[in-house]
């Protein structure tokens, strides 16, 4: 039978027979994907920590339009964040995320608690030597972040063994690690990269966005703005200076300051200081206004 039958045909089945499954569990978890992998059926998974919005629904989209079954896990996890206040302060929306994922047509919901992420018994370190692709940017700002991120990524996909993981190009660093580990490990999933959902004003989504008061809001519109003109410019000008003049705008930009602007290799994240050194470049930054840390980044090319 032509494949898109087969998964239109999964695709009903399981959303008008048996609804979407929630699991808390992770042996019930592996017993129902065990049963979907012995029917051939290909599992896309994405990872979120819930509070979803588009940009995260896009992601779900995407699994279930490429794969019979797919998987969302909604946790929040504790060993990624540096900051007790921050993990505290994080919106947890769990009614509302599962409405949404039904909508969206997502299969299989992974809602487990930390206990049965991280069972005492079981040694979950992720192993993996990230050397200096995870101590600039986000890294040098949220120390122990990346570990406690690959530690869950590796984890969840222990669990779900899933054919392709979907991940955000919003969280660069983060995808290109993710990419990174699993090429060490020798794992089979394959890193499916979407790209970044935004505001009409070019504001990435992000759960932060809600902090953000009328004020901060208007300048957080600005900060792609700063990205998409710096692509225009950084064929013609030598990368250090269209790098400045970046940072410079975005310094301009009313409350805001940034933690860093890099234009970095896309797959190594080494900085560049020239175009011809890296085939593919992207430039990141992290941008603060107010208590609020935004995300953002442009493919240069
Ligand atoms: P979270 O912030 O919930 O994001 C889950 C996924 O959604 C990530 O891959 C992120 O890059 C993607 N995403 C967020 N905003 C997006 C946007 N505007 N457009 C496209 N994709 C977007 O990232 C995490 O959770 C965690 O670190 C996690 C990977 C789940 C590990 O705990």
């Amino acid at each position: 039978m032509n494949r898109n039958l087969v998964l239109e045909f999964w695709n009903l089945q399981v959303r008008y027979l048996v609804d979407m499954y929630i699991f808390k569990n992770v042996a019930e978890i592996q017993q129902y994907l065990n049963e979907c992998r012995s029917k051939n059926a290909a599992i896309g998974f994405t990872p979120t920590m819930g509070a979803l919005h588009e940009g995260h629904l896009s992601l779900v989209r995407r699994a279930v339009t490429d794969n019979e079954i797919s998987v969302c896990s909604i946790f929040v996890n504790p060993t990624q964040f540096d900051d007790k206040a921050d993990l505290d302060r994080y919106p947890r929306t769990m009614e509302r995320d599962l409405e949404m994922l039904k909508s969206a047509g997502n299969h299989v919901v992974f809602a487990p608690t930390a206990d049965e992420v991280y069972p005492k018994n079981l040694d979950t370190s992720h192993g993996v030597d990230f050397g200096a692709m995870a101590d600039h940017m986000e890294g040098a700002h949220r120390p122990g972040h990346f570990d406690g991120m690959a530690q869950v990524v590796k984890r969840l996909v222990d669990i779900v063994e899933s054919d392709y993981i979907y991940m955000g190009q919003k969280d660069y660093q983060q995808q290109a690690l993710v990419k990174y580990m699993f090429k060490q490990l020798n794992y089979k999933t394959q890193v499916v990269t979407c790209p970044i959902v935004r505001e009409a004003d070019g504001l990435a989504m992000s759960s932060r966005n809600r902090h953000l008061n009328t004020d901060e809001r208007e300048s957080a519109g600005h900060i792609n703005k700063v990205l998409r003109r710096l692509k225009e410019v950084a064929e013609i000008l030598p990368l250090s200076i269209a790098r400045n003049q970046a940072l410079e705008q975005i310094r301009h930009i009313s409350g805001a300051d940034s933690d860093y602007l890099e234009i970095v290799d896309a797959v190594t994240l080494e900085r560049l200081d020239n175009f011809e050194d890296a085939k593919s470049v992207v430039a990141c930054t992290t941008v603060r206004i107010g208590k609020v840390r935004l995300l953002d980044n442009m493919i240069l090319r």
